[in-house]
């Protein structure tokens, strides 16, 4: 009966729901004029606000690894790091006890720095690390406190080699909606501490290095620039491909001494099988965000992919048909930061001033499987 009465009511609109009805109309009609256009609350008209990168930066650590200085170590050549990974060298913490939150404050600060504002304008974090300081709480708190911003909310974003590309959809939303003005999406990263550095380990050890990279997304003065458009992707049918099994709380205890001899504390890479999705993945979500735009490649200036390998890369942007002297490739110098290389190289592109004016495609792949894809306009 009720059900009735509410369909009835639906079917013969009384004159307040039939002014709500040309009301919505015309909001509609208003909208496909000027999809920048939305209503807020009480029929008041605000225009969606478009979010960009307003300041981009990175700090890495001082102390220079080579893969010469590795061969010391263990059982590997600067020929087979370099042939199968582009990699010559990569930076670690100068000393133990400097976490991700650590690297990522001088990061922020010079992000905020260009982007024009001042650390007391950030209202919100958005902290993407797979290797965070401390098993909790997360390195978003840690970082909060370290830049002194009082109670501002922070996320911890956990999707590894994605995980800027994450972060940066999260605060594109939130700058939108009109939730937060200036959000910080940090990718920060301390793997030296948790390499195996033997002969087991030399495939996956060889490749990391440590650094961070942060960007200020706040308020894009200008409509027709900022971030177009973030796409995400994951599936955790690969998880056991590239991960590291221990110290596991479905184990009582997390971790135990036979464990530890096993080497579960250590990441564990199919390597062969990461690389065969990555070149896949990273050209399909590249393609997906262009289409999302309306741009074909010939419209990239620059591409910002992520550093796992700069094998995966040329496939890639041969896949995509993308010239070399547009793809940002650094992870010769730094290794693979997982999610700290897109910053990093975003910042790598603006002070070699490649953004003034660019349309920047960038796309990673990593463990998760996680895979993401951005298009910015500078
Ligand atoms: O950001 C996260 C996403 N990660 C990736 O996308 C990484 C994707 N995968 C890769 O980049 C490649 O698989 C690697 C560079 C990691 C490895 O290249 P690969 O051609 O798959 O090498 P492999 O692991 O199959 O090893 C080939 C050989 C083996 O020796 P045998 O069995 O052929 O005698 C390894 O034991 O190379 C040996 N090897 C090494 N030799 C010297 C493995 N690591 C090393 C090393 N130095 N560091």
């Amino acid at each position: 009966m009720r059900l009735t009465l509410l369909r009835q009511a639906a079917f013969f609109p009384t004159r307040g729901r039939l002014a709500a009805v040309v009301r919505n109309f015309k909001q509609f009609s208003a909208r496909r004029r000027n999809p920048l256009k939305r209503d807020g609350p009480l029929g008041m008209t605000r225009r969606m606000r478009r979010a960009h990168i307003l300041g981009v930066a990175h700090y890495v650590p001082s102390r220079v690894v080579t893969n010469e200085d590795l061969s010391k170590i263990m059982p590997t050549s600067d020929d087979w790091i370099f042939q199968r990974s582009g990699i010559r060298e990569r930076r670690f913490i100068e000393h133990s006890g400097i976490g991700a939150s650590d690297l990522a404050v001088p990061a922020c600060k010079q992000a905020v720095e260009r982007a024009g504002r001042d650390l007391a304008d950030v209202d919100a974090i958005v902290f993407a690390t797979l290797s965070p300081d401390v098993m909790f709480p997360g390195s978003g708190v840690l970082l909060q406190n370290k830049l002194g911003l009082e109670s501002v909310p922070a996320l911890d974003v956990r999707n590894q080699c994605s995980g800027f590309l994450y972060g940066l959809s999260v605060a594109n939303a939130w700058v939108q909606s009109g939730a937060y003005d200036n959000v910080l999406v940090v990718g920060s990263e301390v793997h030296s501490t948790g390499l195996d550095f033997t002969e087991r380990g030399r495939a996956v050890a060889v490749l990391f290095g440590d650094g961070a990279g942060a960007a200020l997304v706040g308020v894009s003065p200008d409509p027709e620039k900022g971030i177009r458009s973030v796409k995400l992707h994951s599936d955790g049918s690969g998880a056991e491909e590239l991960w590291i099994p221990a110290p596991m709380s479905k184990n009582e205890p997390r971790i135990t001494h036979e464990m530890l001899d096993q080497g579960l504390q250590y990441p564990h890479m199919n390597g062969k099988q990461v690389f065969r999705w990555a070149v896949e993945k990273m050209p399909e979500v590249a393609r997906e965000v262009l289409a999302d735009t309306g741009l074909t490649v010939a419209d990239i200036d620059v591409f910002v992919p992520h550093q796992a390998n700069l094998r995966i890369n040329q496939f890639v942007a041969a896949a995509l048909d993308i010239p070399e002297h547009k793809v940002v490739n650094n992870i010769g110098r730094f290794g693979n930061t997982t999610a700290a290389t897109i910053p990093i190289g975003l910042s790598e592109a603006f002070e070699a001033g490649k953004l003034e004016n660019a349309t920047v495609l960038s796309a990673a792949f990593g463990s998760g499987y996680t895979w993401a894809g951005a298009l910015i306009r500078f």
